[in-house]
């Protein structure tokens, strides 16, 4: 690597690891790894860093709905998300998470810093939080919706604040912040942001941020005073810098990459990217990164995918079946970056078809069954037979392709960026019709216009392939193997600036269809799931729904505010022995327990406690049961009474359960 080899750093955010990662994620992610590959070709000495923002009270309350701790809880998660960028071929230069040692130490670094400086200070704090967003709001900054006062991000409700916390003193920074992105127009893009985070943040006045907590104890530790934790952005921001080792005796990355090139963010956390984080670097004494750029959301219907919404999309399934450069294909082509776009099933085969299978995938096989036929399959030496009027046009756009894509991928148009590569594609196909090479290959005399033609076309697709490469990883080699290209020389980037360099004698070999084309309907319908799966998947639903239902009475019991005490006496409750206890199939939440009443017999029960049970150890255990219930069907089996449980500290359902030397059967009352 050269001493003045230009550098290129580029970050992903942290994503929070409170669920699987999406295609909304994995959109991202491609992006970055499409623009490091990208710039690595041409030469950079490139840094792509992404990771996992594990603290924070929602990562807890996952952990606690799973009965672990939050690092078992983060961990499962991390290896799924490494796997996941394994799959996708993303090639990352560090998986950063914030729950490292390298990580949380800094963070304790510079939060002493800031109020060491005087930049934070300790007060009261009153106000609304947001959970799923991580995010403190004043009350006049929420929304109303449905009656309620509602997060102004996700529109979902907030919780009441109030505690001693430490404050960021943003409103000293406001003014500077203001004149940087005044005066530095390409750090915030798509521009319009920056007219967003100006007009609606900016210029109204920002208020001291509140950046610790005491009620989160998955958090990093404020060193100097335990009781609080930092708030979860200030410490997830910092890992840009804490994963280059700044702070560190080894910061010799952070010297090398700093300031990052681009901060890649969807548009929701933009704020965070260039309004807390600039002022958090300038009270480092550090320069801003050089852009943020927000690109716009994979939408799902009129919506932004979300578990809670049910309309999740996972990479997984699509990859298995239609292979990974075929879906970072799509990601990137299908909406502009900085756009909202649609994903739909449909558009992902319809591009297949088009764009992969019909237009890049026929004028491979073409090219090279051409060559077989006309050449026995190798590449002729170019001739004297030019026609300016078809060749020139072609060889000209083809040659000042790299330029062309080079300019969008600057602006991080990769959809734009394709679409010029796709242009010469089309061309080249429609060369294919106008010189009509099966014409000329039944002339003799035309066999060197011909050469000149398949040439041309070669050419052109060893173009493409190297400009697809940073999209498409693995499809280049399928296309070089295709046309018989062997020497790196010719698969480079340098290589581009020279058209027509195909050495004569290079021998093409027809390969399997690169793409193959594939029925949509059948398609859709596989991806829906087939009949019998869909029965299934509403079999599943219906079964969920009960178990919800039942479970409901748990969450939220409504009580009248008195009964008389013959209400009381209509339940009858016993004590029962647990005489055999199971899994009910195909059910993640029920238990099915026979149980012993003494000389009342016996019965079955299901109930929803399979998450905090395991069913062996209740054997021979007593439990207390209502047992003049109605009889209901759970998971089509009758469950003739419930058992009586309560939930606890941390969400966790208990047993009742009575004193030793009590009978089976014995009545409670
Ligand atoms: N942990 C914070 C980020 C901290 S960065 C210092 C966070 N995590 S997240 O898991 O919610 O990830 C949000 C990011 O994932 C978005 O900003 C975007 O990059 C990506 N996306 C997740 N779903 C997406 C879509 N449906 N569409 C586009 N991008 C999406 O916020």
């Amino acid at each position: 690597m050269s001493e003045n080899q230009k550098t290129f750093y580029i970050t992903t955010p942290i994503y929070y690891p409170s669920g699987n990662m999406t295609i909304g994620h994995t959109y991202t992610t491609v992006a970055a790894d499409t623009m490091t590959r990208f710039k690595k070709m041409q030469g950079y000495d490139t840094y792509f860093l992404t990771g996992t923002d594990e603290h924070g009270q929602k990562i807890e309350k996952k952990a606690a709905e799973a009965g672990v701790t939050p690092i078992e809880y983060v961990d499962k998660i991390v290896a799924e998300t490494q796997d996941l960028w394994k799959l996708m071929d993303i090639q990352y230069d560090d998986f950063i998470r914030t729950s490292q040692e390298r990580h949380v130490k800094i963070v304790q670094k510079i939060f002493r810093q800031f109020y060491e400086q005087g930049d934070i200070y300790k007060a009261e704090y009153e106000g609304m939080y947001c959970t799923p967003c991580e995010s403190f709001w004043t009350p006049t900054q929420l929304i109303e919706k449905d009656g309620e006062k509602v997060c102004p991000d996700c529109g979902r409700p907030c919780q009441p604040m109030k505690e001693e916390s430490y404050f960021f003193k943003m409103s000293k920074y406001q003014d500077w912040l203001i004149d940087y992105i005044e005066t530095h127009p390409d750090f915030i893009q798509p521009a319009k942001r920056a007219n967003e985070m100006l007009t609606n943040f900016l210029r109204p006045g920002l208020q001291d941020l509140c950046v610790s907590r005491t009620s989160v104890k998955w958090g990093v530790p404020v060193d100097f005073d335990e009781k609080h934790t930092v708030y979860v952005w200030i410490d997830a921001l910092s890992n840009y810098i804490t994963a280059l080792g700044y702070g560190t005796d080894h910061d010799e990355l952070f010297r090398k990459y700093w300031p990052a090139d681009i901060h890649l963010v969807g548009k929701e956390i933009v704020r965070f990217h260039t309004i807390y984080w600039p002022i958090m670097l300038h009270a480092l004494g550090l320069p801003l990164p050089k852009q943020v750029f927000g690109h716009g959301w994979l939408l799902f219907g009129a919506d932004r995918m979300s578990k809670s919404k049910g309309n999740v999309v996972y990479p997984g399934p699509i990859v298995a079946r239609y292979g990974v450069d075929a879906l970072r294909y799509y990601l990137m082509r299908e909406m502009p970056f900085g756009s909202d776009g649609n994903y739909t099933n449909e558009s992902f085969l319809i591009r297949m078809n088009a764009d992969l299978a019909n237009d890049l995938g026929n004028l491979v096989s073409r090219t090279v069954a051409m060559i077989e036929k006309y050449f026995g399959g190798e590449l002729p030496a170019w001739t004297n037979a030019v026609d300016p009027e078809t060749d020139t046009p072609l060889k000209e756009h083809c040659a000042a392709l790299p330029a062309l894509v080079d300019e969008q991928m600057d602006k991080l148009q990769f959809s734009q960026a394709l679409a010029e590569i796709w242009k010469v594609i089309g061309e080249c196909n429609k060369y294919i019709d106008v010189t009509q090479p099966w014409v000329l290959g039944k002339d003799p005399e035309k066999k060197d216009r011909l050469a000149n033609v398949m040439l041309t076309l070669a050419e052109c697709v060893r173009f493409a392939a190297v400009l697809i490469g940073p999209f498409m990883p693995s499809t280049p080699a399928r296309i070089f193997a295709q046309l018989g290209v062997t020497n790196e020389n010719l698969k480079s980037w340098d290589s581009l600036k020279s058209f027509g360099i195909l050495p004569a004698g290079t021998k093409v070999q027809k390969g399997e269809a690169l793409f193959p084309r594939i029925d949509v309907n059948k398609e859709l319908e596989a991806l829906a799931g087939g009949k019998e799966e869909k029965k299934e998947a509403k079999a599943e639903e219906k079964q969920q729904k009960k178990e919800q239902k039942a479970e409901k009475k748990h969450d939220e019991p409504e009580f009248p505010a008195e009964i008389a005490i013959d209400d009381f006496f209509k339940c009858k409750i016993q004590v029962a022995r647990v005489l055999a206890c199971e899994k009910v199939e195909k059910s993640s939440k029920l238990l099915k327990f026979r149980l012993g009443l003494g000389k009342d017999g016996e019965r079955t029960v299901v109930s929803g406690i399979q998450k905090w049970y395991e069913p062996e150890p209740l054997v021979g255990t007593q439990v207390a049961v209502i047992t003049n219930l109605k009889p209901a069907k759970l998971a089509g089996i009758e469950s003739q009474g419930m058992i009586l449980s309560a939930m606890d500290d941390s969400g966790n359902l208990r047993l009742v359960s009575v004193g030793e030397g009590v009978e089976d059967g014995a009545i409670i009352g």
